[in-house]
């Protein structure tokens, strides 16, 4: 029998959806077969990694930290032949990475010139709701939007991407999205890797399909349930990248940027690294080891070694799930093998830092008294607790400075996770059992295999506004556009929640 194509494939998905099918040994036993991909040892890493430039600031006669982004349409010379049409800030694909030290005040004007109404929204940073850049804070074509802030939280590697309702996943996988870095001086003093682009190195994985004329394919996975998991990695915009290394000890910073796809991180030779930081910022401590699984939205730095004249390749080992199923697993890239990046270091090496023991306090959220769980969430189908995102329906309302206790969990064979806009949160529990080290520091955003419990416990502290919502959602791309999100708004003791503006919510 002929081995199919993915692509021929996917069409004959729709004869049967079961994995019964399997038995009969027909075309849909082909498919299930031949829907792995595995890139393993299989790319000549010929591209130097693209490093985004960090982003000019100037600061203006109030103090502010100032950063203009435009976002426009631009190519990319991915493939031979036609450059593939994307989307960039300040360039053609992706954008610059942001830098700002806790206690300034940023402001950052984004001008639409994509010809299509975005949004931009900063992923993990606590700020007014107005300030956002979710849905509700749409930019017209032609328009600029000028959010400012006062930056106050650790440091951490945040990122910033489009949030329109209904077409997330689209502008995202376009290419509008980059790195927000927010320093500190207690991190700075840890003497940790930092220099940008030499041994602190940004890694934005995303994958993509692509058609015959090179351009991104946007169709979600036909036989999947989350959207589009491509079969191409792209890091930084580089499409099989090689780094160069001078260092014997260097900091990655990991994103995994893709609309739906989840990895596990870690090296062919099982290196071991140091996990230090998670989506939030630093751990309490450094943890070894040799696998770091994120999911769409989530970060983390993690510290490797290496010795001199060495090519080692960080990959993407097939991501543990959970109780997804075979089906869901096969087609929704529970299976998969991607070579992701090829580190080669030079015949000599500056030395390595010491790594501290200790890296910043543990979140330590004030739980007395508080009920628990204050709410539950349950991600299932495309609805959160049954209910589909509707702009102008706020879900709830906290009131500030109040502390709460949710649980979150997944009911059903998909896999989702989970982000919550404005905070940060401390994981309580899974499954009632204390969190694994890299849950243990503060996380926007976490995976939610099937049926497992999560308790996670927040901190409102203060920015209310009755009228302006904060977002909590899957971060799988496809499921927040068609309608797995809610909003809540932060008000004052006694406050009723308003009404959104309704301007753009005729989606
Ligand atoms: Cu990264 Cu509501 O998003
Ligand atoms: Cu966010
Ligand atoms: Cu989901």
């Amino acid at each position: 029998m002929a081995r199919v194509s993915r692509r021929a494939v996917l069409k004959y998905g729709a004869i049967g959806m079961s994995v019964t099918a399997l038995a009969s040994g027909g075309g849909v036993g082909w498919a299930f077969l031949d829907a792995t991909t595995d890139t393993a040892d299989r790319l000549d890493f010929d591209n130097a990694l693209a490093i985004p430039p960090l982003a000019d600031s100037e600061v203006d006669d109030d103090g502010r930290r100032t950063f203009a982004l435009e976002a426009d349409i631009g190519e990319l010379q991915i493939h031979p032949g036609e450059a593939t049409t994307t989307w960039g800030l300040n360039g053609d694909y992706l954008g610059p990475t942001l830098r700002a030290t806790r206690g300034e005040t940023v402001a950052i004007s984004v001008t639409n010139n994509i010809g299509e109404t975005t949004s931009l929204h900063w992923h993990g940073m606590h700020l007014p709701a107005a300030m956002d850049g979710g849905p509700h804070q749409e930019i017209d074509p032609g328009d600029t939007w000028t959010p400012t802030w006062t930056i106050d939280q650790p440091a951490a590697t945040l990122w910033y991407h489009p949030h329109p309702h209904g077409a997330t996943a689209q502008h995202v996988y376009r290419g509008a999205a980059g790195l927000f870095l927010v320093d500190d001086p207690e991190a700075d003093a840890l003497g940790l890797p930092s220099e940008y682009g030499v041994d602190d190195i940004p890694v934005i994985v995303q994958d993509k399909n692509f058609d015959r004329a090179n351009q991104f394919n946007e169709s979600p996975t036909l036989m999947g349930d989350v959207g589009i998991v491509g079969d191409t990695i792209l890091v930084n915009g580089t499409h099989a990248p090689y780094l160069e290394v001078g260092h014997e000890l260097v900091r990655l910073r990991l994103l995994n940027a893709s609309n739906a796809r989840v990895f596990a991180f870690g090296f062919v030779d099982e290196r071991e690294f140091q996990l230090i930081a998670t989506d939030g910022g630093l751990l309490p401590a450094p943890h070894t080891m040799t696998r770091i699984q994120l999911s769409p939205g989530e970060r983390a730095e993690i510290l490797v070694s290496f010795t001199p004249d060495e090519e080692v390749v960080l990959r993407g080992f097939p991501p543990d799930l959970g109780r997804v199923g075979a089906w869901s697993s096969r087609f929704d890239g529970g299976d998969d093998t991607f070579d992701i990046l090829q580190v080669r270091t030079a015949s000599e090496l500056h030395s390595a830092p010491a790594i501290p023991e200790e890296l910043a306090p543990a979140p330590d959220l004030d739980l007395d008294g508080v009920e628990n769980p204050t709410r539950v969430f349950q991600l299932a189908g495309r609805s959160i607790n049954n209910e589909h995102m509707d702009m102008r329906r706020i879900n709830f309302a906290t009131t500030v400075d109040s502390v709460e206790i949710w649980e979150v969990f997944n009911g059903h064979a998909t896999h989702h996770n989970f982000h919550v806009h404005d905070v940060q949160f401390q994981v309580i529990s899974v499954d009632g059992v204390e969190p694994p080290p890299e849950l243990r520091g503060w996380k926007d955003t976490i995976f939610l295999p099937p049926y497992e419990r999560f308790r996670i416990a927040m901190h409102f502290k203060n920015y209310t506004d009755p009228d302006v919502p904060y977002m909590y959602h899957c971060h799988i791309l496809y499921h927040e556009d068609q309608g797995m999100m809610g909003q809540f708004v932060v008000v004052e003791p006694g406050q009723e929640p308003g009404l959104p503006e309704t301007d753009h919510a005729a989606h």
